[in-house]
Order: C-alpha cells, then structure tokens, then sequence
C-alpha cells in the first residue's frame, strides 16, 4: 500500500526501478559490493519484498530508497539514498519512517545499520533518528566465495 508524506510516496521496489537506483546509489558514494549487480539485488528482493522501499515524488520520478532486513532477530537498514538534489526536504525521514513501521509489523525490536566513519551526513541523520554509536561491538566478516565482498561488504 504506497505512504503519501512530505509530497512523496513510499512504494515497494521492483526490478523495474533497478537501473535509476543504482545510479542513485552510485551518485550517493555508497559503498558499491558485487551484491549490487542485478542478480544479488534480485536475491535481497525475494528475501524481503517489503522492505526494500523507493520515494516517488508527485511525477513518479524516484527520489530516494532504502533497502530494509529481517532475520527473525534483527531488523537492518542498508541503502538509504537520496538524490542530491532533493536533500534536506524530508525524503528519508519519510523512507525510514516506513521502514522501522514495517520492521515493527514483523516483531522486530531493533534496528540496527552500518554508517562509513566520515559519512557526517549520515551519522547526523541516524543520530537524529536515535540511533546510536554503539562501540561495544565491532563488525567482523569473512568471504564465503572467491571474489566475495571485499571487507565490509
Ligand atoms: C543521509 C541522507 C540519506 C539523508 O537524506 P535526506 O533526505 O537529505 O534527509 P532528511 O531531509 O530526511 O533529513 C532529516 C534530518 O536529518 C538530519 N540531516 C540530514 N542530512 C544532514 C546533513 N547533511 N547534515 C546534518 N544533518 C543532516 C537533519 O537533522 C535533517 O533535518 P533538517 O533538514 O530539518 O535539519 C542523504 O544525505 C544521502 O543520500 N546521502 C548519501 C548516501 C548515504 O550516505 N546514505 C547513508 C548510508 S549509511
């Protein structure tokens, strides 16, 4: 069902909208892994279909998205972009506000994301939202394939 707020609207993605979100990523520096090809998009699509959001403004155009998910456990935000020149107007309050009401239709108690140490932007924005800090914990990975995600992904 779409959201209307902040003259957007929150709809589910589709493969359809591939190509302008990736550009939109690539445009937000986000951190690019080979799991943001189509085939991988397609994988997180099938996992969790309602959690991964795009932001039409009035002309359909997509403005912004983010890639939400759920393990049973812990809810995770991944993606959260915004075209440059629609910042600052409330696109991804609208896109999070969203996300963390579906997060808790499914029974997740908290959400958790990852925020590159000099993403300013960012860290004001989750900051803002009451996300915090936590440095209790530090993210440790390992490749499961050859040619895997590099350290981070
Ligand atoms: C981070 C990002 C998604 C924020 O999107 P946005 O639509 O501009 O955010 P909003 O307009 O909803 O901002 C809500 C609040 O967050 C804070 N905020 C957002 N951007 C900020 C910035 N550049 N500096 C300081 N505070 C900021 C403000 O408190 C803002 O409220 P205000 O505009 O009334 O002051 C956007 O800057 C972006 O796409 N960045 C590039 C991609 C990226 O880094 N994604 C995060 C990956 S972890």
């Amino acid at each position: 069902m779409p959201t209307d707020r902040n003259d957007v609207t929150i709809v589910e993605f589709t493969m359809d909208d591939y190509p302008v979100v990736h550009v939109l990523w690539q445009r937000g520096d986000l951190w690019m892994r080979p799991s943001d090809g189509p085939e991988g998009t397609q994988l997180k699509l099938a996992r969790d279909p309602a959690l991964f959001l795009v932001a039409h403004d009035a002309g359909g155009r997509v403005v912004g998205t983010v890639m939400g998910g759920w393990d049973g456990r812990r809810a995770y935000v991944y993606h959260l972009a915004v075209l440059p020149e629609r910042r600052r107007q409330g696109v991804a309050d609208a896109l999070m506000d969203e996300l963390e009401e579906r997060f808790r239709v499914l029974g997740a108690l908290k959400a958790k994301t990852q925020i590159l140490v000099d993403n300013e932007p960012s860290r004001a924005f989750f900051s803002r939202r009451g996300y915090l800090h936590e440095q209790d914990c530090e993210p440790w990975g390992k490749e499961l394939v050859d040619g895997g995600a590099p350290p981070g992904g």
